[in-house]
């Protein structure tokens, strides 16, 4: 695998030399007597603090890293995101996220999204004093936000995460799957008439939140909603307003947002509206002040002390030198519940590609397959694997220093666990360590409580989850994903890969209900598939 920066040649002689070095002996007092190391790689932004100190990583690790990203052009891409230039040039756009969090009066587009946030404010106002109310006038208690992909993930992700800032009245839902046991589920137990549903699509012709989205509609008309007071109960977001006014949702209770604003980039946006309902506009405004503190940090930090290129660096090590396949979020928070599937997208539709800016196709790895669940329950599930398998997958723990609920004794035993997890991956236990433990009765015990150790680890400390702090978090990956697109040169903001299974899906849903002679050829095995459920759908 090659790339033609000099500094990436540097970085493969770099790691021949420091591959087979152990983390436990760079911690060791032999070699780091003061202590130093944890302090020489601990760096701060945005309110956030990162501890990479357990990473496989020297100063000389990381000056080559920093000047790879400086070769790669990261500042200009950077600061080219943050002028509004078109970074997405297979879709001729800007990706102005950043812009949505601005505070500057001459940020791009900042008069328009102020006027679109005052419309958000005031309507999620009027819903949460219960001044909105449904057609019989009983005041809204559930938020159905009906969305797939950017339109689900993010609000899904903030409105868990934040739940001790949600309003007791209203109970938030999220329905994304065009598996009909997501939306039934979730309205068979609601009452229509104390229910607003938000049809979130940038599109707004995605199959999945269509699907949903007439269903619901059909829902309420059951259930007594007379059509012409059917606006008491939809609203919509969208980039496509005409299309969303198309489908029966009256005009005024559109919210806008924009092509500039990439799916899964979107929170920050109208597609936040449910958020803001839960949490109230204060509270959005401070997710929003969070991810604005991370821009400032990304923009003015030095490279070398800059949280997002340091974060996607050290990534940019290990996917593309040590030749990992994956890495692993582990959240100690329940709250982050849903962060790591939020990442999944964030990072895999990002940077899930070959395909060079050039138009040449990569011959060296791009985005690492993100996975993860919250602690402590990966450590009863997977972490054996991470502790004694035979791939090594580098994590990023995130502890929340304080609770947010009042259970006190339990939240030394999470962060002890945390901490004891990153511990025990870097230091391993040698052979002579486990000889001692097995005793001279059991030296057959011996290859089994081995651990090799050297397992990478970086930890993300927040101070307690707040509608802040969670922003520049979400912002610091939003970025980190940038920082990696630019040394792997491709375009983080389009997603031609997921076009062609819509175009087949297509096809095929009109093979399961078409009558059996206009059933079109297909493949042996999808066409054995395809025969099968036309049997059980008694076509
Ligand atoms: O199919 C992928 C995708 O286009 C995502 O990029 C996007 O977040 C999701 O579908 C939903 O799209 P929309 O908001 O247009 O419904």
């Amino acid at each position: 695998m090659t790339n033609p920066l000099p500094a990436w040649s540097a970085l493969r002689t770099h790691y021949e030399q420091i591959r087979d070095e152990k983390l436990r002996d760079w911690f060791a007092p032999a070699n780091d007597p003061a202590p130093t190391r944890a302090e020489r790689f601990t760096y701060a932004g945005g309110g956030l603090a990162a501890d990479f100190s357990k990473n496989r990583i020297t100063d000389a690790t990381l000056k080559l890293l920093v000047q790879l990203a400086h070769e790669a052009g990261v500042e200009a891409r950077r600061d080219a995101m943050f002028k509004g230039e078109v970074v997405n040039p297979t879709e001729g756009r800007a990706a102005l996220h950043t812009a949505l969090r601005a505070t500057e009066a001459n940020a791009p587009f900042h008069a328009q999204i102020l006027a679109e946030r005052a419309k958000m404010a005031k309507f999620a106002d009027a819903v949460r004093s219960g001044a909105w109310t449904g057609y019989t006038g009983k005041r809204i208690r559930h938020v159905v936000n009906i969305g797939i992909g950017g339109s689900d993930l993010g609000p899904k992700m903030v409105v868990h995460a934040l739940q001790h800032l949600e309003l007791p009245e209203i109970t938030s839902h999220f329905v994304s799957n065009v598996d009909g046991a997501d939306l039934w589920r979730t309205i068979e137990n609601i009452d229509p008439e104390e229910t607003l549903a938000i049809i979130v699509s940038k599109t707004f012709t995605t199959l999945e939140t269509m699907t949903n989205a007439r269903s619901m509609r059909d829902w309420f008309v059951k259930h007594g909603c007379p059509e012409n007071a059917l606006a008491k109960h939809f609203v919509g977001v969208s980039a496509n307003p005409a299309e969303v006014v198309k489908f029966g949702i009256a005009k005024e209770n559109v919210f806008e947002m924009w092509d500039w604003v990439g799916g899964r980039y979107s929170l920050w946006s109208a597609v936040g509206l449910s958020i803001m309902i839960a949490i109230g506009p204060q509270q959005f405004d401070e997710l929003l002040a969070g991810a604005h503190d991370m821009d400032k940090h990304f923009r003015e930090a030095p490279l070398e002390k800059n949280l997002p290129v340091l974060l996607g660096m050290i990534g940019i090590w290990y996917r593309n030198f040590f030749g990992s396949q994956s890495y692993l979020v582990a959240p100690y928070s329940e709250a982050l519940h849903y962060l790591p599937s939020y990442l999944q997208q964030l990072e895999m539709e990002s940077n899930g590609k070959s395909a060079r800016l050039d138009g040449t196709f990569a011959d060296y790895a791009t985005s690492a397959i993100t996975w993860g669940e919250p602690g402590t329950n990966g450590q009863h599930a997977f972490f054996q694997m991470l502790h004694q398998g035979t791939t090594i997958v580098p994590i990023d723990f995130i502890a929340v220093l304080t609770p947010e609920h009042p259970l006190a004794d339990h939240h030394p035993k999470l962060l002890a666990n945390c901490f004891a997890q990153s511990e025990a991956l870097m230091l391993g236990r040698t052979e002579e360590e486990a000889r001692k433990i097995a005793g001279p009765d059991k030296p057959e015990l011996v290859p089994h409580i081995m651990f090799p150790g050297n397992r990478p680890t970086t930890t993300l400390l927040v101070e307690a989850l707040t509608a802040r702090s969670l922003g520049a978090l979400i912002a610091l990956y939003e970025h980190k994903v940038l920082v990696q697109a630019s040394v792997w040169d491709i375009n983080p903001f389009d997603q031609w890969g997921v076009e062609l299974g819509k175009v087949l899906g297509k096809v095929v849903e009109a093979d399961l209900n078409a009558a059996s002679a206009d059933v079109k050829a297909h493949d042996s095995s999808t066409a054995a598939l395809i025969a099968r459920a036309r049997a059980a759908l008694k076509r």
